[in-house]
């Protein structure tokens, strides 16, 4: 069992929890993943790891509530425990495993969207700790749903707000911040890391790509096993299958058919798939 150690509400149907789970916290990278199961018949969730506490032996993750499943798991409660915790998985951010003075001499930004505000988190943070100031762009529909925006100003470089409905900070959409950054502004990046709902990092990748920035994408698409073997996760890179969990779950953005990817997620059968693709939309 995995008890939980820290459960609250950071926004509207979006939840934080800490999770006991020692042999994880000593592992895990930014950019991996786990599947979370509450009981012997709940849904296997996958989630992006947000944070981890390797004294403590914990990891946190963070959800948004779309359907029956994690409804139900937004329903747990500090000193409550989830059945099966299965980690880490999927491959660390490319960053982690290269030369770090290569990585130093890039320039990076990083483009978070909603709930992706939460994978992106550790890789910034990760940047931090090896002293690499990052730019970084949050955006939300709204102010309410905006989430981690103290802890990312702390680890960002510089941090820009947007939101669709002009609610807070900037208004229009993060691919508008992009434009106006290395438009307007004459920045330069590197490497672009985009985050967020499907829709989101397809217009990212499409701008990024017209700006000459390449950039990597973090899919999340609905998955089962998370070991390879059940296909549900099954995306198009360039001219070849990938499997999100096990060659993922991050991939070159200009080469991912995103239209594929969210047709494939509507076919998927659950109810909690179903509901977990419109909240994405
Ligand atoms: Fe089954 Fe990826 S989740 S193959």
């Amino acid at each position: 069992m995995y008890r939980i150690l820290k459960a609250e509400m950071l926004a509207d149907k979006i939840y934080l929890m800490d999770v006991e789970a020692p042999r994880i916290a000593k592992a895990c990278q930014p950019g991996e993943f786990v599947i979370v199961k509450m009981d012997d018949r709940g849904e296997r969730i996958p989630l992006t790891i947000c944070d981890y506490n390797r004294d403590k032996g914990s990891i946190t993750i963070v959800f948004q509530t779309v359907g029956a499943s994690t409804e139900k798991m937004a329903d747990l409660k500090t000193g409550d425990s989830f059945e099966d915790v299965v980690g880490p998985l999927g491959n660390a951010s490319e960053f982690v495993e290269e030369d770090l003075e290569e990585v130093k001499k890039r320039k990076y930004l990083f483009v978070a969207g909603g709930v992706g505000t939460a994978p992106v988190y550790p890789q910034v943070k990760w940047m931090r700790e090896h002293g690499i100031a990052v730019d970084v762009i949050m955006g939300a529909k709204t102010k309410d749903l905006l989430i981690l925006e103290d802890a990312m100003r702390e680890q960002a470089g510089n941090l820009y707000v947007t939101t669709d409905d002009g609610s807070y900070e900037r208004k229009g959409m993060v691919t508008e911040v992009i434009k106006d950054l290395v438009v307007n502004q004459g920045k330069h990046y590197d490497v672009c890391v985009a985050i967020g709902p499907m829709i989101m990092m397809k217009f990212t990748c499409l701008m990024t790509k017209e700006l000459g920035i390449p950039t990597i994408v973090s899919l999340n698409p609905v998955m089962v096993d998370g070991t390879g073997m059940c296909g549900a996760c099954r995306i198009t890179v360039g001219d070849e299958v990938k499997f999100a969990c096990v060659d993922g779950p991050e991939f070159d953005g200009h080469k991912v058919n995103f239209d594929e990817a969210m047709k494939r997620q509507m076919m998927y059968k659950s109810e909690e798939g179903r509901a977990i693709l419109k909240a994405r939309e």
